[in-house]
């Protein structure tokens, strides 16, 4: 099948290669030349593990093409429109990507063609713009994305479930989107077709749902820290219960990244416009508990320093999780500015995310090389879970620091070791 894609980053280029990979002719679109001249070369403009071969054999199949030009999806059968929908000023979602995306293709749409929005939305969006659609003799359906960065290729070719939001009695739009993902439905995953105002909320919802989670956890980790307890032991033990589940129980530095933090934001500030605001009042909490767990690293470097000023921080991870080299609202990237803005000399390293957050924080110190990072090092602050941190030895480590004292920002290091070692070993949620 011919199918475009409008927006052609994280979302976007990943559906077009993963749609090419299952056999479909694939053109994405995108207004940034630059973007587009570098996928067309098969140069991936982010780091996502396994994007790059899929993209590769895209263009070598001749079956994925890159253009700046809406006139060169005019023949496809399907639209998908994946533009950002970034935060704006008041929290709320800013739609002009996903206006300009459907203002783009509206003149070159064929008779019955199918619009499919993928983008994260504010509810009733799909409701302005089906009769601008319409009236253009096309079709508008929500298929909202769950993907996660880190996993991207292998979310969008086989996800936990497929959810399809039509208008009233389009079965033909549920039928086409059967017919596009007939390889990925083979995988026998769930799909759930609705109304496009369900399509619109369930993509809010389940990332309401995970910040929450992740909230949850970290609200138990600072009463854990205050009476000795281990928020660790405290997350295993509550995750055997299979209504509640282990995963996204991980107290840390707290959720970051280009989704959760502006999700919660601009669904609380649609509920709030719609005149719901009180049934979203806890996502408030929930934001405020997680941008505390920030000022919690801050202060408890202090702590552990007598004052940061003048020391020597190094800060392993910048990226908001291990696996990305998007630095969107990441913990760790705050973190490291905020010691470095309160006086301590911080070195910052990750594996992938130096020339992201170079871009959005050029002042910070960065070391491409852990050890050039970590020599001379009063403290050491894990603030990203890649898993060369994780396997760091702390007797070697030890070896090139200045002073042995440790932040766990992601509780994934053996303090036992560490401790043994002859650090002072500090974890957020481990008293
Ligand atoms: C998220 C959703 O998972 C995905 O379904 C949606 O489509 C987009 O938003 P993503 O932003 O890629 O995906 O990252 P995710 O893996 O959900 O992690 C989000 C943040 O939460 C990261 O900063 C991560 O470090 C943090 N996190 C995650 C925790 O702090 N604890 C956990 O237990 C899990």
């Amino acid at each position: 099948m011919k199918i475009s894609v409008f927006g052609c980053g994280y979302l976007g280029a990943v559906h077009a290669a993963s749609m090419a990979s299952i056999g479909h002719d694939v053109v994405g679109v995108d207004v940034d030349a630059a973007k587009i001249a570098s996928l067309s070369e098969g140069r991936p403009p982010f780091f996502e593990p396994g994007f790059d071969e899929i993209l590769q054999a895209g263009l070598d199949s001749g079956r994925l093409t890159f253009s700046t030009d809406a006139a060169d999806a005019a023949d496809a059968e399907v639209h998908f429109i994946a533009v950002g929908t970034p935060q704006s000023a008041d929290g709320s979602a800013d739609l002009r990507y996903v206006n300009a995306a459907v203002d783009a293709v509206l003149p070159h749409l064929a008779e019955g063609a199918l619009i499919v929005g993928k983008s994260t939305v504010p509810v009733g969006t799909a409701a302005e713009l089906a009769p601008r659609i319409d009236a253009a003799g096309g079709r508008l359906a929500w298929n909202p994305e769950f993907l996660r960065e880190g996993f991207a290729v292998q979310d969008t070719l086989t996800p936990d479930r497929l959810v399809y939001g039509v208008a009233a009695g389009d079965d033909a739009a549920a039928a086409k989107l059967d017919e596009l993902y007939a390889d990925v439905l083979s995988h026998g995953m769930p799909r759930i077709v609705t109304d496009l105002a369900t399509a619109e909320l369930v993509k809010v919802a389940a990332n309401a749902f995970l910040a929450t989670k992740i909230s949850f956890i970290n609200s138990m980790a600072e009463i854990a820290e205050g009476v000795g307890a281990d928020v660790t032991q405290l997350a295993d033990a509550i995750g055997h219960d299979a209504r509640i589940g282990r995963r996204f129980l991980n107290a840390g530095v707290g959720f970051g990244g280009g989704c959760l933090p502006k999700d919660i934001r601009a669904f609380q500030a649609r509920a709030t416009e719609l005149g719901y605001g009180d049934s979203v009042a806890f996502l408030g909490e929930v934001d405020r508990i997680n941008l505390r767990r920030r000022d919690r690293v801050v202060d408890l470097a202090s702590e552990m320093l007598g004052g940061v000023e003048g020391r020597r921080i190094a800060v392993l991870g910048l990226a908001f999780k291990p696996d990305s080299d998007d630095v969107r609202d990441s913990p760790a990237l705050d973190i490291a500015s905020r010691l470095r803005e309160a006086g301590a000399l911080v070195t910052a390293t990750d594996p992938h995310a130096i020339e992201t957050a170079r871009r959005v924080r050029p002042e910070l110190d960065f070391r491409p090389d852990t050890d050039d990072a970590l020599a001379g090092a009063d403290l050491v602050i894990l603030l990203t879970e890649w898993r060369e941190y994780r396997d760091l030895d702390p007797e070697t480590v030890a070896g090139l620091v200045s002073g042995t004292r440790v932040i766990d920002g992601r509780n994934v290091l053996d303090g036992a070791a560490y401790r043994a070692a002859g650090w002072e070993y500090r974890a957020l949620g481990r008293g």
